[in-house]
């Protein structure tokens, strides 16, 4: 098999001027891809801001012999994600793959948090992608090529104690990705999603030691790359990763239960007396999209 190049591709890769990003950006400069470097260069709580992070990964990827600009403006705006996009065509001509990493953490148990620490999750990871990917895909819709990484996370698919913001964000960002592999399906544009674990300035006080050096950032970067690479043609997946496992997660749904006839109402104590039925996973499947969740109506509505 051939090996997965990127020569003549041009990628952008989010919040790439440190930890998980600087590794995607990294590789992908390795691989022959020119690279935009976005990186506000905030702290982690997405204060401040700084040219120097995206600076940095500049030179390095340079000094590999690889080719890259930094952007240094905030995914969170419409104005920042569309001069992201315009760094990579001013630069070079088109945007072929777009890697929305940037995030930033303010955690508080629900009852603490305050209305400017959901909305500045939420502006960086759920509506930054947004303001990333619009732009983008506009381009890529003109050339009938793109691939598209979402950065979730556990915390999201699964929730995690006084992330209440950042796991709605994460979670909506598959939301947002199960909408557009529908609408881009026709201009060959694939969209993934990849929930990594490593150890970074994000994460510097979450794994316990002993796990911690083995979740390199790296681990998270081959997936990526795959995702991102010509031959992909799966949309709408979701990989979970860490330390060098990988796995696919998905929303499943139970055979579930018939209740009535359609006519007739339905009375809460019949859901009571169907509740194992209807909670029970032992059989259930992949729901891949609506119409597999109106197929398990169909008694009823034939
Ligand atoms: P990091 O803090 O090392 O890197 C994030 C980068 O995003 C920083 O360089 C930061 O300056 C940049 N950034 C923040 N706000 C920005 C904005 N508005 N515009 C542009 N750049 C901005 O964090 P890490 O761990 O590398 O995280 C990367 C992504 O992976 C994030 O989306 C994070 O939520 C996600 N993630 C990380 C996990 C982990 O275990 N490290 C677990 C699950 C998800």
């Amino acid at each position: 098999m051939a090996d997965i190049r990127f020569d003549g591709r041009v990628a952008i890769v989010t919040g790439a001027g440190a930890g998980i990003g600087k590794a995607h950006a990294l590789e992908l400069a390795k691989r022959g891809a020119k690279v935009v470097v976005n990186d506000l260069g905030g702290a982690r709580d997405g204060s401040g801001a700084s040219t120097a992070a995206a600076d940095q990964v500049v030179n390095e990827i340079k000094a590999a012999g690889g080719e890259a600009v930094a952007n240094y403006d905030s995914v969170s705006t419409m104005e920042g994600g569309q001069k992201i996009v315009d760094t990579a065509m001013d630069c070079y001509g088109q945007v072929d793959i777009l890697i929305n990493n940037a995030g930033i953490l303010r955690d508080k148990s629900i009852l603490k948090m305050t209305e400017a620490e959901w909305d500045a999750v939420l502006n960086v990871h759920l509506k930054g992608a947004f303001c990333v990917t619009q732009p983008a895909l506009k381009v890529m819709r003109e050339k009938q090529y793109g691939r598209i990484v979402f950065t979730s996370s556990m915390s999201g698919l699964y929730g995690n104690f006084g992330q209440a913001n950042y796991g709605a964000a994460k979670m909506g960002l598959v939301g947002f990705m199960n909408t557009l592999k529908l609408e881009t399906a026709k201009y060959n544009i694939k969209i993934n999603t990849i929930a990594p674990n490593a150890l970074s300035r994000m994460t510097e006080d979450v794994f316990p030691p002993g796990m911690a050096e083995k979740m390199r950032p790296q681990f998270n970067v081959p997936i990526a790359l795959y995702l991102c690479a010509e031959e992909m043609m799966d949309s709408g997946m979701v990989i979970v990763m860490g330390a060098g496992w990988y796995g696919r997660t998905a929303l499943v749904v139970s055979p579930g239960v018939c209740i009535g006839d359609t006519q007739r109402d339905i009375a809460a104590e019949e859901i009571r007396d169907n509740w194992n039925k209807i909670t029970d996973l032992s059989s259930a499947e992949v729901a891949e999209g609506g119409n597999s969740i109106f197929k398990l109506m169909e008694p009823l509505l034939k």
